[in-house]
């Protein structure tokens, strides 16, 4: 009998991968590409859709070049995103409208703000369990329409398509199904998260015609048959990246959660079928939805910049000149000498929502170094973090006792043994280390029976490494106490126009 794959697309913020496992979750092969990070004005971050879509053309075939199989031997294609990032295209010849806008883009700033007192915005926040940023896709959407002549009447009949990136390539893949999943479509604003459908009230809030959006489905189903790409194969998943990493951190019962640490990173408590509402700045979502049956909550805490502000250390100070480097660099001093760092370069995220912050580095004299300076940049993250499980402790009643984590990040083992310092709980990271794949890959070989049960993806979770928390309590207290008043120095910084 041959033997059988399957295979993830990480459709990420910086780059595409392509992924196959096989039956034990081991990485078989990876094919991956950039993309280019349009940046045309500050604050504004695009993507070309276009290019993302040939990226996964090419990389498919390479993917199953490199693993030595043949399509017929690929059981299902999962599909793990970016989320949020948004894409409009004609319905009859498949172009995009412009370059999608992603995620981290703050051109909404001014509309949020107008939007957060217009009558209706109370009701859409808890309708779609998020609050009022530029985050989301719902205000960039009002916002696209708004500025592109005759768009909006052209999304009334139904002419233009809009989709987050699962949908874009959901489309492409199949030769025009218009369809999201339930966690991707959940960071819309869109959704009324219990009902799981589209709102109308939602709709007519953000100004979005109902006819350019995608059906909902289940995330772990069977979408429908690969056309391109994957010919022949069956798309058995949809997830947002995040939901995706917990997914395959296998956190399935209520009361587990992870941390992804990339670009930005995403604490994801899994609350289970009841839908615990965000009391303390987190964000109400759906972890993902198996065909047939109820889906299942997460309250989730989003950091915008963590392996970003790494990046920015790199390529905008040219301090290092790879990201493993800020490791070496930080280990040629003992402490941070009073300096920190809050990159709010997005404004903040969790547990803040300050779309109005803006970064700043405090504590600076002459004695600074760029080892402290590298310190800083890393125990922000940590900071972070423990800002997001403070908040996610409160509103859940739950006190988390270890952190699972996963992503690019979780390579420093600086940074590791700083967030278990901070948060005084043991830090584990299992052996496989691209977890958002590999949930994606989990999910489709759910829906096509590749695997059999939720039971059998937990058998392959083994813990490769682990971080005990080593920091005095005093310190803990006196560094977290700085720290908050570091971040309170970035409010307010964007006075509105
Ligand atoms: N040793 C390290 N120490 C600190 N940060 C690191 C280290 N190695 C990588 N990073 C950071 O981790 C990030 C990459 O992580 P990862 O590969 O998980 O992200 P990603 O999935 O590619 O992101 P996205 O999905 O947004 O495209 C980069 O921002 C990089 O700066
Ligand atoms: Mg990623």
């Amino acid at each position: 009998m041959t033997e059988r794959f399957v295979v993830a697309i990480d459709q990420g913020t910086t780059s595409t991968r392509c992924i196959v496992f096989d039956r034990h979750g081991q990485l078989v092969s990876l094919a991956q590409q950039e993309h280019k990070q349009h940046f045309p004005r500050p604050g504004w971050v695009e993507h070309d859709a276009g290019e993302i879509w040939r990226n996964v053309e090419r990389l498919a075939p390479l993917a199953l070049q490199r693993a030595g199989i043949t399509t017929g031997q690929v059981s299902a294609v999962g599909i793990a995103n970016q989320r949020e990032t948004t894409v409009l295209w004609d319905r009859r010849t498949g172009v995009p409208v412009g370059r999608a806008v992603v995620w981290q883009d703050t051109r909404t700033d001014g509309l949020v703000n107008t939007l957060a007192h217009a009558p209706g915005a109370a009701e859409v926040q808890e309708r779609s369990g998020l609050p009022l940023a530029t985050y989301f896709s719902g205000p960039r959407l009002n916002w696209i329409l708004d500025h592109t002549p005759g768009l909006r009447d052209r999304a009334e009949r139904g002419e233009v398509l809009f989709g987050t990136m699962e949908t874009w390539l959901i489309w492409n893949l199949t030769g025009g199904l218009h369809v999201t999943d339930v966690t991707n479509a959940s960071r819309t604003m869109l959704l009324d998260v219990r009902t799981l459908r589209w709102s109308p009230q939602a709709c007519e809030f953000f100004g979005v015609p109902m006819a350019m959006l995608p059906e909902v489905r289940p995330s772990v189903a069977v979408f429908g048959r690969a056309r391109s790409a994957f010919p022949g194969v069956r798309i058995g998943a949809a997830l947002g990246d995040q939901q995706a990493a917990l997914f395959g951190q296998t956190c399935f019962t209520p009361g587990e959660a992870k941390c992804t640490y990339g670009t930005g990173s995403f604490l994801l408590l899994h609350t289970g079928p009841e839908l615990i509402r965000s009391t303390h700045g987190l964000l109400t979502t759906v972890a993902y939805q198996l065909a047939g049956e109820p889906a299942q909550y997460a309250l989730e805490g989003s950091i915008a910049i963590t392996g970003s502000l790494v990046q920015w250390f790199r390529d905008q100070l040219e301090l290092i000149s790879s990201a493993p480097e800020i490791e070496t660099l930080a280990r040629t001093v003992a402490d941070n000498g009073g300096c920190y760092i809050v990159p709010a370069f997005s404004g903040l995220y969790a547990p803040h929502w300050r779309s109005e912050a803006r970064g700043v580095i405090v504590g600076l004299t002459s004695y600074i170094t760029k080892g402290h300076l590298a310190r800083a940049v890393l125990e922000a993250t940590a900071w972070q973090t423990r800002e997001v499980v403070d908040a996610m402790n409160a509103n859940s009643g739950l006190t988390l006792t270890t952190l699972k984590v996963d992503g690019g990040m979780t390579a420093d083992n600086l940074l590791m043994q700083s967030v278990a310092d901070v948060l005084d709980v043991p830090v584990v990271r299992p052996l496989a280390s691209e977890t958002v794949s590999l949930g994606a890959a989990y999910a489709a070989g759910l829906a096509v029976g590749y695997w059999s049960d939720l039971e059998d993806l937990r058998r392959n979770w083994h813990r490769a490494a682990q971080w005990m928390p080593a920091m005095e309590p005093a310190v803990r207290d006196r560094e977290y106490g700085n720290w908050r008043r570091a971040v309170e120095r970035t409010f307010d910084w964007i006075t509105p126009a």
